[in-house]
């Protein structure tokens, strides 16, 4: 089994090698590579530009890879594998840039070659458009004749709607001699490997692919979005097969390896990516976004933005709330409105309604944090915790200066700012105390009634503010 993967991918126009590309939240070598693993766990090899050291790091492991140094061309880039390598048996060839590919296909593929007595057996496509590939030209009575690139293609040929798919299964035997005798002598200046189907000795037999899709090749931006939406409508499909509602497919995005249990709930405009993973009986959306995260069971996630965070189960979030890296919810913890909380825990049951910002703390259970708190935790320099025990009850606005330990069982004043420990069972206010003028309205009213009557009349005031802006 071998995966191409070292080329430029120049029709990309990026800086990223383009099989890192991700197909819904994987790189898109790694699907190619799953498929291949499927197929033949043992042995697979992945040819790879040793430049490319993002590549290296995403095989990490799941293929050995077989450096190319220059890249010239598909035929050549399967000519790198080493000779320890070159068995006589059946070798599939599959390009690291067919994400869409499924393993049952390639099974189908090394079947039907193993039953003939091909020198090679391509899987071939018929697409409407056939643009940008190669076209598989036969001769009168249907019998293959070879592949022709669509640089090289002539009018006629460019005709031509069944395509090379770049999946092919080579008697090994076959194979490596003839690679040696590939030529560049084509308008791209490359070896093909398309061209060692021609160069074989023996039969070629082609499979047609039953769902085109699978064998779309990604060269452009395009392709690349037209991947993603096919991925994730599969994605959908398996997700719903295993008793997840989702309200609306077509506004629902959720990554390859997302979790979520049965009878879950998913709202339009949701967004699930990463190692994401939700329980069951979960209500998510509409609006909600969630990013490589662990949500218990029975939680409610509304216009929300969840990052690298964990929910225990019936956790309620938003709408409007913020969740970054580092919040650790306990059960029944609830998350109201314009909330933002980071690297905090949360003790169950505690409600953080409204318009709070717990930042760097660890809160304990059932503490009822009210609107407008602030868990100030930065001095311009460094970052500081808030410590808060169990049951306090944080009164509106009160702002925590960290580094700062509020007791079990406090109260705080509303508008407090906090800048000293708390004993528990403790009412801490800090804040102005009230002070009462009485009367003072009526005789602020009759000051101005008695200057108004003396000022000079509105026109001339007006005439004045005008002159004033004019300077
Ligand atoms: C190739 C086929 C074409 C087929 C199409 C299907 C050839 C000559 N053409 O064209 O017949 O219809 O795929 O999608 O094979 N690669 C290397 N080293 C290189 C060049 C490429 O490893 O020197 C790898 C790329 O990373 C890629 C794969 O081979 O994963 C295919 O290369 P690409 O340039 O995309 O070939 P196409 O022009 O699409
Ligand atoms: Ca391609």
């Amino acid at each position: 089994m071998v995966v191409l993967a070292a080329g430029k991918g120049v029709r990309m126009n990026s800086r990223i090698p383009k099989v890192l590309h991700p197909v819904a939240g994987r790189p898109m070598l790694l699907w190619a590579l799953a498929a291949a693993k499927a197929v033949d766990p043992e042995r697979t090899l992945v040819v790879t530009n040793p430049d490319h050291d993002g590549v290296q790091a995403a095989v990490n492991g799941e293929g050995q890879t077989v450096p190319q140094r220059e890249q010239l061309g598909t035929g050549h880039a399967l000519a790198q594998v080493a000779a320890a390598h070159r068995g006589a048996g059946p070798v599939v060839v599959l390009y690291g840039d067919m994400p869409l590919l499924r393993e049952e296909t390639v099974t189908r593929l090394l079947k039907a070659h193993r039953k003939s007595a091909a020198a090679v057996t391509i899987l071939t496509a018929t697409f409407r458009d056939p643009t940008g590939y190669g076209r598989v030209v036969r001769s009168r009575n249907g019998l293959f004749r070879k592949i022709v690139e669509e640089k090289d293609a002539s009018e006629e040929e460019r005709g031509i709607t069944e395509i090379n798919s770049g999946v092919y299964c080579f008697s090994g035997r076959e194979l490596w001699p003839a690679l040696l005798k590939l030529e560049n002598r084509n308008r791209a200046g490359e070896y093909y490997l398309t061209d060692a189907v021609r160069l074989v000795k023996g039969k070629v037999q082609t499979v047609e692919v039953d769902d085109p899709d699978e064998v779309l090749g990604i060269n452009d931006r395009r392709q690349l979005a037209q991947a993603e939406a096919t991925m994730r409508r599969r994605i959908l499909d398996k997700l719903m097969a295993d008793g997840v509602t989702v309200t609306d497919p077509a506004t629902t995005y959720v990554d390859a390896d997302v979790r979520v249990g049965r009878d879950s709930l998913i709202h339009p405009f949701s967004v699930l990516t990463g190692a994401t993973s939700a329980g069951e009986d979960c209500v998510i959306g509409p609006f909600a976004q969630i990013r490589d995260s662990v949500i218990g069971d029975g939680c409610r996630i509304e216009r929300a933005h969840i990052e690298a965070s964990r929910l225990a189960s019936n956790v309620t979030v938003g709408p409007f709330s913020r969740l970054r890296p580092g919040s650790d919810l306990d059960e029944g913890v609830k998350v109201g409105t314009h909330a933002e909380i980071k690297n905090s825990r949360i003790g169950a049951g505690t409600t953080i309604s409204h318009f709070s910002c717990v930042l760097d703390s660890t809160v304990g259970a059932n503490v009822n944090i009210g609107a407008g708190t602030i868990t100030a935790n930065y001095d311009g320099e460094s970052k500081h915790r808030t410590d808060i025990g169990d049951r306090t009850q944080v009164g509106s606005d009160t702002i925590f200066v960290a580094p700062v330990t509020i007791g079990s069982d406090v109260y705080t004043g509303a508008g407090s700012v906090i800048t000293r420990d708390v004993p528990a069972g403790s009412l801490a206010i800090a804040r102005p105390e009230q002070k009462i003028v009485e009367g003072w309205t009526a005789r602020r009213r009759a000051r101005r009634k008695k200057a108004a009557d003396v000022a000079p009349k509105a026109g001339t005031q007006k005439a004045g503010t005008r002159e004033v802006g004019k300077r």
